[in-house]
């Protein structure tokens, strides 16, 4: 029975390019998506911008532009990523649209319908200057317990006590500056709470539709009493709001997080209106699966709100939601808004393959909620062992003799010692097992499956050594069975690996000169006397360099994301920005500012002592063309100069440098940058704790007090 399947992923926010954490997601469904074709499956994959709500309207408003402008202008850039890394979308479409006000407008009557809609008077902080409702990251002031200047309105982060925007002393609209005023006005509420609503959501989230960490999530949420009660959803906000009008409520807009999903639905309506399908017909089908992707962070969206504003409004319900982790890199977490220091488009425009990337990424995936870390000295490795070293390895050995010396032409094995037609059986065996790691997630396993095959074919080929037989005489059928089996071998790593390597998978079918491929190739060989092209290399080497010219983007990277250490670094720094979050209603995911960053792991004297620390003297500090954070310093440490290249322009006026002391890592690697070679690193300060998304923090020069000598051991 072929299967019938709507599959989505998280809409991103309209007022940002991808950055990693998007990528990462889409290549996950990607895979998926592209294994359930290749089975003959039926499935519409869709994604949209999330266009609505206060951020996006406030920062068109900075940028002098309409939100719609904003919006369009985000929109148009999304395409060059999508195929950049192959992600195969059938529609990409704008919760700002006909289609989505017209559905969030359908599901919001048929709640008010069914009984779940009601008002009641809220009171909330209110700039009278800018003349709109505050979400409490636009709040600011003293914290009442310390004291401490300029905290946002939930948590201080100087003393990390946590209150309510009204306990802050002076308070502030960081809009406008003016103090806020409280003021009332009538929300509109889902009633989440209904015991309909909740006896449906703990039988929605207590099958195996979900993971069971997301499961579990789920149930602490329903299960929760007193202050932890499941409280009902305020689905309003008042103009001025970029949003969707709510039907009969003049000024009253749907909360963005209520309308976000449902353009998932829009997309799809989009989408079979351009392509002639039956949108209604196609979800009412029972056999329908409707399946989202979605990260860790909007757990409860997806979990309690979405299934539950479906299931009333009598739609179709979500069958699956998959969640993920998060991507580090270097071990470093992710800004929501600004990603990490990994940059999707540089990735693509310094020519790096895209499938190395979707290789490296599915390699380190599971069907668990785990965060997944790119490091870039196991990349380069991974993508170098594992697809060029082993599967690219396999064709480009055998291929050769089979068009110089055959015609092209392959010939059936019937070799005994060791038995070659059992290494083309070993793979066509794996088919059951690697189709069910797909089909689960468990995208690693799946791919350390085929590297093991892909190893059983190499040593193959390695006992066998063609290239020997090609020198003796009368070894002609055993060169020419070999490499068969060699080539056979190859189509069904090819074949498995397609789902990730979707752009490989076609050349090797060009190559092997078989149509497309499909899972249920895998149940045959090649026959007897079929004609193979000539290879062509399928895949280069990632080289160090180019990770280097992947990491190396002063120009790219805000200057609050340097280290603490000035050295422009492998590992992007990162905090979560309130400021870009939409989500002003509270819920138990949602990422608040948070308390100072926690110390890090203990470390023994000796490991600090192995950093050697020294004062250094600035003697020459000077701009660096093309370089946007950069400043090239030579450093005096007594003993010699040194050249370090800091990211401490936006700080710092070169001029103001020179004769100043500073203190510097001298015994770190030297290391090549594109402006030349960075012999060290200087300390420096900078606001990247949590919360304050390392804003206007500044960065800022760690000094001696005068006296000190260049060259001075600092311990
Ligand atoms: O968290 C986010 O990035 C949201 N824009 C995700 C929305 S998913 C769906 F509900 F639209
Ligand atoms: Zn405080």
């Amino acid at each position: 029975m072929k299967r019938k399947l709507f599959v989505t992923t998280a809409l991103p926010y309209a007022n940002g390019s991808f950055h990693i954490g998007h990528i990462m997601e889409y290549i996950q469904a990607d895979i998926w998506v592209r294994f359930q074709r290749m089975q003959g499956n039926t499935v519409h994959f869709v994604c949209a911008d999330d266009a609505h709500g206060a951020p996006i309207m406030l920062k068109a408003e900075a940028e002098g532009v309409t939100p719609q402008q904003l919006v369009g202008r985000i929109g148009a850039e999304r395409q060059k990523y999508l195929d950049g890394f192959h992600l195969g979308f059938d529609n990409w479409h704008s919760t700002d649209s006909p289609e989505n006000t017209e559905l969030s407008q359908d599901i919001y009557r048929k709640l008010k319908a069914a009984g779940l809609i009601y008002t009641k008077p809220v009171e909330q902080f209110y700039d009278p200057v800018k003349g709109m409702f505050l979400a409490d990251r636009y709040i600011k002031g003293e914290c009442p317990k310390c004291g401490a200047k300029d905290q946002y309105g939930d948590a201080c982060e100087n003393c990390s006590s946590v209150y309510t925007p009204t306990d802050l002393k002076n308070a502030y609209s960081t809009l406008s500056g003016a103090a806020p005023v409280l003021k009332t006005s009538e929300h509109y509420f889902f009633k989440l709470s209904d015991p309909k609503c909740v006896a449906f959501l703990r039988e929605w989230t207590g099958g195996d539709r979900l993971q069971s960490q997301v499961a579990n999530k789920a149930k602490e949420w329903l299960d929760g009493e007193g202050d932890k009660a499941l409280g009902d959803w305020d689905i309003s906000r008042d103009a001025p709001y970029f949003g969707i009008p709510i039907p009969d409520a003049p000024g009253k807009y749907f909360y963005v997080w209520l309308d976000a999903p449902v353009g998932y639905l829009a997309s799809f309506k989009n989408y079979c209106t351009k392509k002639g399908i039956d949108f209604d017909g196609f979800l009412a089908d029972p056999q329908t699966e409707q399946i989202h992707f979605i990260g860790k962070d909007i757990i409860y969206f997806h979990t309690l709100f979405w299934p539950a504003m479906l299931k009333f409004a009598g739609y179709k319900i979500p069958n699956n939601v998959y969640v993920h982790g998060f991507i580090t890199v270097s071990g470093e977490k992710m800004s929501k808004s600004r990603g990490t220091g990994i940059s999707p488009l540089r990735y693509l425009d310094i020519g790096m393959n895209p499938e190395w990337l979707r290789y490296y990424i599915a390699a380190k995936l599971n069907a668990n909620v785990e965060d997944l870390d790119f490091n870039p000295d196991d990349f380069v490795a991974r993508v170098n062992s594992d697809l060029v070293g082993k599967f690219v390895n396999i064709a480009s050995r055998c291929a050769p003799f089979i068009t110089r010396r055959f015609g092209g032409q392959l010939i059936d094995v019937e070799l005994d010692e060791p038995s070659p037609s059992f290494v083309a059986s070993r793979m066509k065996d794996a088919s059951k097992e690697i189709a069910e790691l797909y089909s689960s997630r468990e995208y690693g396993k799946a791919l350390r499956r085929i590297m093991e095959l892909a190893d059983i074919a190499n040593r193959f080929i390695d006992t066998q050594k063609p290239w020997e037989l090609a020198r003796q005489q009368g070894r002609e059928t055993k060169l020419h069975m070999v490499c068969s089996e060699g080539i056979q071998a190859f189509r069904f790593l090819a074949i498995y690996l397609a789902p990730v390597l979707p752009k490989m998978g076609e050349a090797a079918a060009t190559f092997l000169r078989v149509e497309p491929f499909s899972w249920s190739d895998t149940q045959s060989y090649l026959p007897l006397g079929h004609a193979i092209g000539s290879y062509e290399h399928l895949m280069t080497r990632v080289e160090e360099k180019q990770l280097d010219a992947l990491f190396d983007i002063p120009a790219a990277a805000p200057a609050k994301e340097q280290k603490k250490m000035t050295e422009p670094s492998k590992s992007g720094s990162h905090s979560h920005s309130p400021a870009n979050s939409p989500a002003s209603t509270p819920h138990p995911t949602s990422p608040g500012p948070a308390a100072p960053t926690a110390p890090a792991e203990t470390i023994s004297i000796d490991d600090f002592a192995k950093i050697d620390l020294r004062v250094a003297k600035i003697v020459r500090a000077e701009h660096v063309e093309g370089a946007d954070k950069l400043l090239k310093l030579t450093l005096d440490i007594g003993t010699e100069q040194r050249t370090v290249f800091a990211g401490i322009k936006s700080a710092y006026d070169p001029a103001t440098l020179e004769g100043r002391l500073a203190v510097m890592v001298v015994n770190l690697a030297p290391r090549k940058m594109k402006f030349g070679l960075s012999q060290g690193m200087i300390l420096a300060a900078s606001g990247d704790q949590p919360g304050t998304g390392g804003e206007g923090q500044g960065i800022y020069l760690l000094a001696p007090d005068s006296g000190a000598q260049p060259g001075m051991k600092v311990k």
